[in-house]
């Protein structure tokens, strides 16, 4: 299709959104990870060969969120959906046109395709989407003669016998340029919200002799637009089910999925099974026959095969390599690196450290901007002293090197290879490679100091 005529891809994305009652632009906001701008741009980007943005004024946010590849539009008044897509006429081809709204996620590509397709072989002015839904209201309604498309009526200025057309408008639209302008041009504001209506095109088209189409989706969930909260709330778990569909068709098991929370962004290998109560979000990556326990929180964080996260587990943008075991309860803030088969336990927090393969940190330890070597016992309760109230600093603890338990090593230290550290040491200076450091008050005790009291406390 698009090696025939050049496809334009104009979203629609300068709505207030005033039924979101939020003080973002309702297109950035987010439906499984994605802002909800993110989703027709990935149609766009796949079948367009121009995607134009209209964004209103002061959008800065939204043009960041719309990454490379994009050229705006900016609609300064919001005067309608056809005066939005007036805007972007500068930046459209000739060719045609394919509008998409902004706030329409789960539309997908080969409906898209289908819709492109049927544009092209019928040489339509202009063909349309449309769904049947159970609950049309709210929605512009598909007006039929004969079969034939003769326009659209919006919710709020439809007669009662038009608001029992199930037909719906769901705003995608494939446009033959020539056609679209001038009939866009016609669009007045006389209806009950004084807006510039592009639904109006459809009627101008059917009434100039045009030809007008339709494609009806077979899956009507497909074009539920995000108008306010509980739809987004209804449209995102509807995604999270498809995401986790694909997860199970490619071979994860999902013990729960309705208290399951899967971002469309995250990718996770086959044999893998997800505890209930488990949240995977961002660019998060989980290898094959990994274990994810009851309500591990992970975001932008990558496992190696067959790692175990017990329950209870938040990781932000850390690595875990294969076979590593963490958790129950332990918390991997940014940077941090847990090497293969190594063992992170209950309460331990790392951030920015790297912990070498085979190393154990079991329980009750904090470690920052360390880098642990290979099989290293980082004993309970170790704490490395990162901080000295201005500056962060480092702790180096070399392959094969022991610390007891309850120690406070305080940085910037480097306890060498194959080093001993005592129980309860205080460690602030370097502790050489194969040495024993030992840093704590020497342990006094006094033979028959008991005996020796209760007789004290008679005569007194
Ligand atoms: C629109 C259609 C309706 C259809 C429904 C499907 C019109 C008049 N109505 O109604 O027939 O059934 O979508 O979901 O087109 N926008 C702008 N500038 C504006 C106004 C809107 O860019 O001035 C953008 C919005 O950001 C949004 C899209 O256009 O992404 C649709 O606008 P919205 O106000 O949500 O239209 P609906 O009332 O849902
Ligand atoms: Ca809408």
């Amino acid at each position: 299709m698009s090696d025939v005529t050049p496809l334009t891809f104009v979203i629609l994305a300068a709505g207030e959104g005033k039924r979101m009652r939020s003080r973002h632009p309702k297109v950035l906001h987010r439906v499984c990870g994605r802002p909800l701008l993110g989703y027709p741009l990935r149609l766009a980007r796949a079948l367009g060969d121009r995607v134009v943005v209209v964004v209103g004024r002061d959008a800065a946010e939204v043009r960041a969120a719309a990454g490379p590849a994009v050229e705006f539009a900016e609609q300064a008044e919001r005067l309608g959906t056809g005066h939005a897509l007036q805007q972007a006429r500068p930046a459209c081809g000739d060719g045609a046109v394919v509008v998409l709204p902004g706030d329409t996620p789960l539309l997908s590509e080969a409906t898209l395709a289908r819709l492109i397709d049927h544009h092209a072989k019928t040489g339509a002015a202009a063909t349309l989407l449309t769904a049947l839904v159970e609950r049309p209201a709210g929605y512009g309604r598909v007006l039929r003669q004969r079969g034939h498309v003769r326009g659209v009526v919006e919710d709020r200025d439809a007669t009662d016998d038009q608001k029992r057309i199930r037909e719906i408008n769901t705003s995608v639209y494939c446009f033959d340029a020539r056609r679209l302008w001038p009939a866009l041009a016609k669009v007045t504001a006389s209806n009950e919200q004084g807006e510039y209506y592009l639904t109006d095109v459809v009627g101008i088209l059917a009434r100039a002799g045009a030809r007008v189409e339709a494609i009806t989706t077979s899956d009507p969930a497909e074009c539920l637009g995000v108008n306010d909260r509980k739809q987004l709330a209804a449209i995102a778990a509807l995604q999270r089910q498809r995401t986790l569909d694909r997860l199970m068709t490619e071979g994860v098991t999902i013990l729960d999925p309705a208290a399951t929370y899967v971002d469309d962004t995250v990718q996770i290998g086959p044999d893998t099974v997800l505890q209930p109560g488990v949240v995977l979000e961002g660019e998060t990556r989980v290898g094959a026959e990994c274990v994810i326990g009851a309500g591990c929180h992970l975001d932008r964080s990558r496992l190696g095969d067959r790692v175990t996260l017990r329950p209870y587990c938040v990781l932000t943008e850390a690595v875990v390599e294969a076979g590593a075991v963490l958790g129950p309860f332990c918390h991997l803030r940014p940077l941090s690196h847990v090497g293969a088969d190594a063992k992170i336990g209950n309460f331990v927090e790392l951030k920015k450290s790297t912990i070498g393969r085979r190393s154990k940190v079991p329980h009750l330890s904090y470690v920052g901007d360390t880098t642990v070597g290979e099989a290293v016992n980082v004993g309970a309760g170790t704490i490395t002293c990162n901080y000295d109230g201005v500056s962060k600093h480092e702790t180096r603890i070399g392959d094969g090197a022991f610390i007891g338990t309850n120690t406070s090593l305080v940085a910037p230290i480097t306890i060498g290879e194959g080093a001993y550290v005592g129980a309860g040491s205080t460690i602030t200076r370097d502790v050489p490679p194969g040495a024993l450091a030992v840093g704590r008050a020497e342990q006094v005790v006094k033979d028959g100091w008991a005996e020796r009291r209760r007789a004290r406390g008679k005569k007194g």
